[in-house]
């Protein structure tokens, strides 16, 4: 059985205090044991946040890695250093890494196969924007960024791997893709999984789904048969609907 999952993407928000702040909120929340949860601060955060979270079952991972070990790559964080202060799971190919920091299929290939040789556990996010959608290339858009940055690896290094589909026009827009467009995609990805790998891999692997759940939506969402859970941004701002999203899984 594979378990829910809720990731909170906090992306690039929360001070110091809010940080200490939202982590006491969500901890008064006891979350059943077959759920995992996930919050995604800043670097800068990540150290609160191992320290909060001890003797918790919330996870704590990177919103980034780089795909070098170390060197002249001023501004970068490592593999090895989000290790050395305890996080061992990182999210990768997030839609706003690819446009703003023009990550391609190549690069998030590298940072892949760094996260796992350090053996971090990814959330790695694919999803197509809006013209894709309307010309009806949204299956082949999500197929190629597969093949070309994580079906190179074999079945067991898959398995280290959540796939989260972020349709870029539902994110952070209010607009949500619909439970039936959800399912389809993810039932899509699965399939893909199933052909290129096998059965057990494909009923393994966690597809949980991103943009704009919220509160309100994420029940629908999450009762389709392959949406794993979710991947949340601007409601994992706030711990009572965050917590409420968890609960509604
Ligand atoms: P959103 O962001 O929930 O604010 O749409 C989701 C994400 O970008 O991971």
């Amino acid at each position: 059985m594979r378990k829910k999952i809720i990731a909170g993407n906090w992306k690039m928000n929360n001070s110091n205090s809010e940080t200490n702040k939202l982590l006491r909120e969500l901890k008064k929340n006891k979350f059943s044991d077959n759920k995992r949860v996930i919050v995604c601060p800043s670097f800068t955060q990540l150290s609160i946040a191992i320290e909060k979270l001890k003797n918790t079952e919330i996870t704590v991972a990177s919103q980034n890695i780089h795909f070098a070990s170390h060197g002249p790559y001023t501004g970068e964080v490592s593999a090895a250093m989000i290790k050395n202060l305890g996080v061992f799971m990182t999210i990768l190919g997030h839609s706003e890494r690819r446009t703003f920091f023009y990550e391609t299929d190549e690069i998030l290939k590298n940072k892949v196969n760094t996260a796992l040789k350090e053996e971090i556990e990814i959330i790695f996010c694919v999803g197509e924007n809006l013209s894709d959608r309307k010309s009806k290339n949204h299956f082949k858009f999500v197929q190629s960024q597969l093949e070309n940055s994580i079906f190179h690896l074999p079945g067991k290094s898959l398995q280290q791997i959540i796939i989260a589909y972020e349709p870029i026009w539902a994110i952070g827009t209010g607009e949500t893709a619909s439970p039936h467009q959800a399912q389809e995609m993810h039932s899509f990805i699965r399939n893909l999984i199933y052909k290129k790998y096998n059965q057990s891999i494909s009923d393994s692997i966690s597809i949980i789904y991103g943009g704009s759940v919220n509160p309100k939506n994420a029940a629908d969402i999450f009762s389709k048969t392959d949406v794993d859970g979710g991947l949340v941004g601007g409601a994992s701002l706030n711990p009572d609907d965050f917590a409420e999203i968890v609960r509604s899984i």
